[in-house]
């Protein structure tokens, strides 16, 4: 059994359900797994974890800067475990070059080459937006590939949970049986 930890950037909170899912599978496969925010997880990741799964989502072209500081900060300690990365984004719903683009970049940014790495689509959460957000979204919305809703009086969930679940299966292959 390894014990994995599952940490997260999340601004609308689909990269922590995302998170969790990746948690559960891993869990399910006999591991001791949790997801933390990044926020909560202080500077550094605890250094009696066997793997590690770092998740950011995209705002304006970007990854979650509180995740490339805490990667900058735990490169070492990364470099050493086996590790994977999942980006979450709406460009990964049909623009996959753009959505591989931001990951190129984050892994310039920080230096760091996860073993695994994955593009998740993310959610537009109309309902949940607040005014000027929402609009802004359905712009962005109209102009991106990939046929995204416009439909602001409720919520887009793009998320493709298989492949939440198979990433997960994936990288606990990496590990070696778990308890079950
Ligand atoms: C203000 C805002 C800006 C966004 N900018 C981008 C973007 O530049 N590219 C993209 O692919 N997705 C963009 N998205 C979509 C988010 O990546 C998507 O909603 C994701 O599910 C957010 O994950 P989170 O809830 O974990 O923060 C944006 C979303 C919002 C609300």
């Amino acid at each position: 059994m390894a014990r994995i930890l599952v940490v997260y950037g999340t601004t609308e909170g689909q990269t922590a359900k995302i998170a969790d899912v990746i948690a559960d599978a891993l869990r399910g496969d006999g591991h001791d797994a949790e997801s933390v925010a990044v926020d909560s997880l202080g500077d550094s990741i605890p250094s009696d974890r066997d793997g590690v799964v770092i998740g950011a989502s995209i705002h304006m072209g970007k990854h979650d800067k509180r995740v490339v500081q805490m990667v900058h900060k735990n490169r070492d300690l990364l470099d050493r475990l086996p590790s994977a990365f999942f980006s979450v984004s709406l460009a990964a719903h049909g623009d996959t070059q753009e959505a591989e683009g931001y990951v190129d970049r984050f892994e310039e940014e920080t230096g760091w080459r996860p073993d695994q790495v994955a593009l998740f689509s993310g959610a537009l959460l109309y309902t949940q937006y607040g005014f000027v957000k929402r609009h802004l979204m359905k712009r962005i919305a109209k102009d991106k590939p990939g046929e995204l809703g416009l439909d602001t009086s409720r919520d887009y969930v793009y998320t493709e949970w298989d492949a939440v679940q198979r990433f997960a299966e994936h990288f606990a292959e990496q590990l070696g049986p778990g308890a079950t």
